[in-house]
């Protein structure tokens, strides 16, 4: 249950929820078995339409998981446009594996195994859209690379902006205020970027949408 909407908020919100194909399902019934975090549906729905409206041809994704997002932009990608993914962990890069290989969009992602911090210097050419979701503490250091690979008028997504509802909070449990303090420290820092459009927007576990001028 979100700590972000009220209950009945987010049940009417569910009331509206689109049907999902099986392998969708599939992989947020083993993200839940597995506690394996994967995006909202909701955030996932909202990255969709951003790429309906931007059109990007090259994706960059911070944080693949079992890539449940990546394979959703996919899909919605025209032809010839690509999604990079990067991703530390063995064990969700060989369930991401596998999820790519039925997903029937295999030929678009290319996934890059190895931690963001040093794979993404190398990257040289940009992304006309970028989506940080990785471990929070290392926000800073990633949003910043995030910055030179965005092409200018390219838009960035960064998941959990709002943290479970801590972001906001006036008392927060102690095992979220490490984590909680680094998200209130990047949120400033988000915010406050010279060359970016930013908001958040209360979708999900709170998205940061920004557009580079
Ligand atoms: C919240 S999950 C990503 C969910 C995924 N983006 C989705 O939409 O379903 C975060 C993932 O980032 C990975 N991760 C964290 N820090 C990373 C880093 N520095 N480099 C690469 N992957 C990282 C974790 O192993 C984890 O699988």
């Amino acid at each position: 249950m979100s700590k972000i909407f009220y209950p009945a908020q987010e049940k009417y919100i569910s009331s509206f929820r689109k049907e999902q194909d099986d392998l969708i399902n599939e992989m947020e019934a083993f993200a839940k078995d597995h506690n394996v975090p994967i995006l909202s549906w909701q955030s996932a729905e909202f990255i969709e339409q951003l790429v309906l409206m931007t059109n990007p041809r090259r994706v960059l994704e911070i944080g693949t998981a079992i890539a449940y997002t990546t394979i959703r932009v996919a899909r919605n990608l025209k032809k010839k446009s690509v999604v990079h993914t990067i991703e530390l962990s063995e064990e969700n890069i060989e369930m991401a594996k596998e999820y790519i290989g039925q997903s029937g969009v295999g030929d678009i992602i290319k996934l890059i195994e190895g931690n963001a911090l040093s794979v993404m210097p190398r990257l040289k050419k940009k992304y006309d859209l970028i989506f940080l979701d990785a471990d929070k503490e290392d926000y800073k250091r990633l949003f910043d690379y995030s910055m030179v690979l965005l092409k200018r008028g390219g838009v960035i997504v960064i998941d959990n902006l709002l943290w479970q509802g801590y972001a906001a909070a006036s008392k927060v449990p102690s095992k979220y205020k490490e984590s909680t303090k680094h998200i209130r420290e990047f949120n400033k820092i988000f915010i406050e970027q010279p060359n970016l459009r930013t908001t958040i927007l209360p979708i999900g576990d709170g998205i940061g949408l920004g557009v580079k001028a």
